[in-house]
């Protein structure tokens, strides 16, 4: 058998950290230190220089490598690899003294000042000039180092510049995707309040005290705008390193909040999708039962990952080893938390985990964040520093399971577009009130808990392709973009199964909405024609009375919540029928035949009870098998799959819950990676534990 490849062609999966030597030139004591334990904690991967602007470039034009070049060369004497970073993200004071202009404006049309990271306009020719020199410089110097395996480039893009240069670079994006202003202000509807537009100078960001959220089709350009201009950056900093020579593939790692950006759009120019998870597990005593889940939300996020960049695993680039100094309440980590969050990465396709950071500075803003040496008396004795060994471990326990990847049945679909509107931007029964993406969670979860395995994708993104797939979760998918009716009609003609409802199809790309309800092709799709919406105060519900003898054999009544859509058949047949009110009798939940494929569509939002029953039905009625038995998974514990080339199986049981727990394998059984020992037929997970099986062929 030989020795599995990771995202980056070498064996075994990638354990490493920030480490930001540029921090401590002035003690050597300090860097030798740093030598000696990496291999004691088992770090593999050091990303370089993130921050080293200032270092590296002292002044303009005047490079010094020597501190790196001195790190470059301890590392080629041991088997560390490098991720070398642009130092983008945060621009040196001669530069911001000297150069005022790369400064990011705000909102209020104030100039910022020095003083922290991400602070430049990404369209300043002579931000982007300088940094394009001094990315080619590294390249040309460090390149083709035998160490260097990753470009990491810059840090967690975020945010927006409304100077006059972005503002320019809208307008041409603008002009370059209407050609017209008859075409914009169509699109746009601008006649609404009397904003047409009569020449393009008059197009500003949205702001709010301007426009604000009052051209929908203005706020969702910009923000596309905004993705398209950091990819347009990203770009422009690989484009320089190439220019240098260097072939090493590169990277982003992406926010780990608000996920501002579309990530299709912003990854696009890079070869390997990586993001940052700090994921608060201690939020709540017991995170498990609530209905924000910070778990469940990272695997989400984690999967969205590999639908980023299907067929690839990709990389944790950062995350705490203890806790997090911004948090409200930075809980430590508790025992066992740490290697699990670990596995969790692993078991959704990552190939490495990484840690921000590998020593936390004496000063500056995050002197109190975790790290595997902290500032603490402990050292490299600390409980914190064993729990990474204890995640070393684990990862050289799998290196069998690099450059696997997952293989699900099905998909939930996801997209910024989609996202920004119903987020920030609609008006329709209150802003940040509209359930996206929480119904895109609520579903995911119930796939999440009951072992089938399930992607994230936008499913409009030409990365999606949906024949992958035999089900396709696409709640509240309001806006479609252009050629996704054709494309999601092919796909369910040929078989697919499309499970959509309240919110879907109103909308065009633009965000105009069809005057008569849905789209037509869509209407057509899911056979009903939209008339109204109504809106349910947080303790009023409705219900969902099902058929006799409907298709999917449910019985009961549940509660249908929130948003209620009164919809009328055009080909789709009954499910289901509201319960109360004055549209009581009225299709709730229907299915239209479509070619050799079912698209099911849930005109009110519901509440767990009828996802789960729901979900289960579809999973029975269309073939998709959970791994295990429904019912086999306790509270908290997942069960994810990665599949390797030659087609041996890795499931990772995840314990999250505060009681260790006993899961029955139904025949299944394999070897745990973790313990070298053969599972039985049954696991019994420790709290916070984890087994990850190389399951044996029947
Ligand atoms: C982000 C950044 C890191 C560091 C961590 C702290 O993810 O990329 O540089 O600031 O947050 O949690
Ligand atoms: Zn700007």
């Amino acid at each position: 058998m030989s020795t599995p490849l990771n995202v980056l062609g070498s064996t075994g999966l990638l354990h490493g950290c920030d480490y930001n030597p540029d921090q401590w030139l002035h003690a050597p004591s300090v860097i030798d230190e740093d030598f000696r334990l990496f291999p004691e904690a088992g770090i593999g991967v050091v990303s370089l220089n993130i921050f080293g602007w200032a270092q590296l470039e002292p002044e303009e034009g005047r490079y010094d490598f020597g501190w790196l070049d001195d790190i470059f060369d301890r590392v080629a004497r041991t088997d560390l690899k490098i991720f070398l970073s642009t130092p983008s993200a945060a621009a040196p004071n001669w530069l911001t003294y000297r150069y005022p202009e790369v400064l990011r404006v705000d909102e209020t049309g104030r100039r910022r000042l020095p003083g922290t990271r991400m602070n430049f306009c990404p369209t300043s020719a002579l931000y982007r000039e300088k940094v394009a020199a001094l990315n080619q410089a590294l390249s040309l110097r460090y390149g083709k180092h035998p160490s260097l395996a990753l470009w990491h480039i810059s840090n967690e893009y975020h945010g927006m510049c409304y100077c006059d240069d972005c503002e320019a670079g809208f307008r041409s994006w603008l002009q370059r995707k209407y050609g017209s202003l008859d075409a914009l202000n169509a699109a746009w509807w601008s006649a609404f309040w009397s904003r047409t537009y009569t020449s393009w100078e008059q197009i500003r960001a949205p702001r709010g005290h301007g426009e604000g959220t009052s051209v929908h089709g203005l706020c969702l350009d910009w923000r596309r705008f905004g993705s398209d201009l950091w990819a347009d950056f990203i770009a422009a900093e690989i484009a320089a390193i190439r220019a240098g020579g260097s072939t090493v593939p590169s990277a982003t790692n992406l926010h780990p909040g608000g996920l501002q950006h579309d990530a299709w759009r912003l990854t696009a120019p890079t070869d390997i999708i990586s993001w940052d998870a700090y994921p608060n597990y201690h939020d709540r005593d017991e995170p498990w039962s609530v209905a924000w889940n910070p778990i469940v939300y990272q695997s989400f996020v984690q999967d969205m990952c590999r639908g980023l960049r299907p067929g690839r695993p990709w990389l944790l680039m950062e995350t705490t080893p203890s806790s997090a100094n911004w948090m409200e309440v930075p809980k430590l980590k508790r025992p066992g938390i740490h290697r699990l969050t670990v596995l969790q990465s692993i078991a959704h396709g990552a190939d490495g985990t990484l840690y921000f950071q590998w020593r936390a500075g004496r000063g500056g803003e995050e002197k109190f964040h975790g790290a595997v040496l902290e500032n603490g008396c402990g050292g490299s004795r600390s409980r914190v520093f064993a729990d990474v060994r204890s995640a070393t471990d684990a990862l050289n326990n799998l290196a069998p399971v690099a450059g696997s990847l997952a293989r699900s049945q099905v998909a939930v679909g996801f997209d910024w577009d989609n996202w920004w509107l119903q987020a920030e931007i609609l008006s329709h029964g209150g802003r940040g009130r509209s359930h996206y993406p929480w119904e895109q969670l609520d579903l995911y979860r119930e796939h999440w808990e009951n072992a089938v395995p399930c992607d994230v994708i936008d499913p409009s993104s030409p990365l999606s392709d949906l024949s992958r797939y035999r089900l396709l979760v696409l709640p509240q998918h309001y806006l479609l973009r252009t050629g996704f009716v054709e494309k999601v009609t092919a796909w369910v003609e040929a078989g697919g199964i499309l499970l959509t409802g309240v919110l879907s199809g109103w909308a065009d790309a633009s965000d105009l909405v069809y005057s008569d309800g849905m789209h037509p092709g869509w209407s057509r799709l899911v056979g009903l024609r939209r008339e109204e919406l109504d809106h349910l105060y947080p303790d009023e519900k409705n219900r969902f009375v099902f058929a006799p003898g409907n298709a999917l054999g449910l019985k009961a009544e549940f509660a249908a919540v929130a948003k209620l859509e009164l919809n009328h058949l055009v080909g789709a047949e009954v499910l289901a029928i509201y319960g109360d009110d004055f549209y009581a009798g009225r299709p709730a939940l229907t299915v239209n035949a479509v070619g050799s494929g079912f698209v099911y569509y849930q005109a009110a939002r519901s509440e767990q009870p009828l996802r789960q029953a729901l979900l289960a039905a579809l999973w029975r009625r269309h073939g998709i098998e959970p791994l295990l038995p429904l019912g086999s998974l306790p509270a908290g514990v997942t069960l994810q799959r990665r599949l390797a080339a030659d087609g041996r199986e890795f499931w990772f049981f995840l314990n999250f819950s505060r009681q260790t727990q006993h899961v029955p394998l139904h025949g299944h059984s394999g070897l745990d990676l973790l313990t070298g020992q053969p599972s039985g037929n049954a696991l019994n997970l420790a709290s916070y534990g984890a087994a990850v099986l190389a399951l044996s062929r029947s």
